[in-house]
């Protein structure tokens, strides 16, 4: 398994330029498997869930060919309705192809993707509501089958929370669905926006994009699209808070500043200061204090942020607290952070973090993707060399992390042990 050793305390230096973000990308794949004519997708980040998906996809007869940074799909032949427990275990995002499989070939058998280490996440949103569409629905030997013999019907959907995955299926089951199909209390992540406008790029009518009442109403067929998904705020986030972290002067580009609105707000508070442009955000030294933060749907706190954030906090004097209300298992990332000298306490779903700890480096451990981001804050921070096992969960979600950090005067290598 490859371990990252980062040398500490380190100064940002440069500009890093954000990848293509992977939680839209995931489910804009999934869409390829509604349309039988050519997908063109620019910049798809080299990311494992970015593959797997693609892996996916070819196993259920979709056409794959890269050109430079333009990927083709064609999913004209589509040979298979199944997607099968070995891809869907590595990764919960291949419930998105539930939805497409489902209102293109009236059939759909996919395997339940189970727990993962942040919590159970079930996806009884995506079963109930996309029987409301038409759908039945059985659960057999670990698979959801799905059928829709003569089509989905739109109806009014009302989603008991926010989804962003329940959202994006219900959004993608929804086309070629007879009449419309409304989606209350839908989620309003910016990615959810981005899968919205990549079909209706391909011809889908959808409307309400960006409001928690999406409607989309159903057509017959879609045409040949080329596409390039908006930059990754997550990714986005994790830079800028290193660069607060590390007292640097940090040009994080490539990315809509608007989609971090609320954690820009949050961290000015904490006494950042930034330069803000129309798609960067350049971090200056500043002295950070202490804020209390509760994660929320858009646009409230990302959840993906909370780990870095409370990496960030160890590093802002006073007392920070931070409520976690999205996923009930997404502390793990304390206990390793605490084996670099940060002094975070957790009482239930709360993280208390005493500000203002030097770091020192020691040997920790990945256990999720955001909780390995944290880690490699907090090394920019600790003093010495800081190895940091099991990377693979890095490698899901950040693009060219050591190469990126490499570039702004990081001392990082990646090891294979
Ligand atoms: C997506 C993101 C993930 C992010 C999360 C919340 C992708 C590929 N992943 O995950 O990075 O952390 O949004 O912003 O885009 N829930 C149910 N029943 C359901 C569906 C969800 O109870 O049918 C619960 C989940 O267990 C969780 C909460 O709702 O506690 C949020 O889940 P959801 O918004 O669906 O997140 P994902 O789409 O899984």
């Amino acid at each position: 398994m490859d371990k990252l050793i980062i040398e500490g305390p380190v100064k940002l230096n440069g500009e890093v330029e954000i990848s293509r973000a992977k939680n839209a990308y995931l489910p804009i794949l999934a869409a390829v498997l509604l349309n039988d004519k050519p997908i063109h997708l620019k910049n798809l980040p080299e990311l494992r869930d970015i593959k797997t998906m693609i892996k996916l996809l070819s196993n259920l007869g979709v056409e794959v060919t890269t050109n430079g940074n333009v990927t083709t799909f064609n999913a004209k032949n589509l040979n298979s309705h199944e997607a099968t427990y070995d891809l869907v275990k590595t990764m919960r995002a291949s419930i998105f192809t539930l939805g497409p499989l489902l209102t293109r070939l009236k059939k759909a058998k996919v395997s339940l993707p189970g727990g993962c280490a942040i919590g159970t996440r079930p996806i009884d949103l995506h079963l109930s509501n996309l029987e409301k569409l038409g759908a039945k629905i059985n659960l057999e030997a670990g698979y959801v089958e799905a059928t829709c013999e003569g089509g989905l019907e739109g109806n009014i959907l009302a989603l008991a929370f926010p989804s962003v995955g329940a959202t994006e299926n219900l959004m993608m089951a929804a086309v070629f669905a007879n009449g419309k199909t409304i989606i209350e209390n839908a989620a309003k992540e910016p990615e959810i926006d981005d899968l919205a406008n990549f079909l209706n790029a391909m011809g889908a009518k959808i409307t309400g994009i960006g409001t928690s009442s999406i409607i989309v109403e159903g057509v017959d067929e879609l045409h040949e699209v080329e596409y390039e998904a908006i930059g990754d705020r997550i990714e986005a986030a994790t830079y800028i808070m290193a660069g607060l972290m590390t007292q640097s002067e940090l040009k994080v580009s490539k990315f809509n500043p608007h989609h971090l609105d609320f954690v820009i707000e949050i961290l000015k508070d904490m006494g950042a200061k930034f330069e803000v442009g129309e798609d960067y955000v350049k971090t200056l030294p500043c002295e950070l204090t202490a804020a209390k933060i509760d994660t929320a749907p858009f646009p409230g706190f990302p959840t993906d942020a909370q780990a870095q954030m409370i990496a960030l906090m160890t590093q802002a004097k006073g007392v920070s607290i931070v409520a976690e209300h999205i996923f009930e298992n997404r502390f793990m990332h304390v206990p390793e952070l605490n084996r670099l000298g940060a002094k975070i306490s957790l009482q239930g779903n709360t993280a208390v973090i005493e500000g203002g700890t030097p770091l020192k480096a020691a040997p920790v451990m990945c256990t999720d993707l955001r909780a390995s981001a944290a880690l490699v804050l907090a090394a920019l921070c600790a003093e010495g060399k800081t190895t940091i096992d099991r990377v693979y969960h890095l490698e899901r979600g950040y693009e060219k992390l050591a190469e990126k950090l490499s570039k702004l005067d990081v001392k990082i290598e990646k090891v294979n042990s």
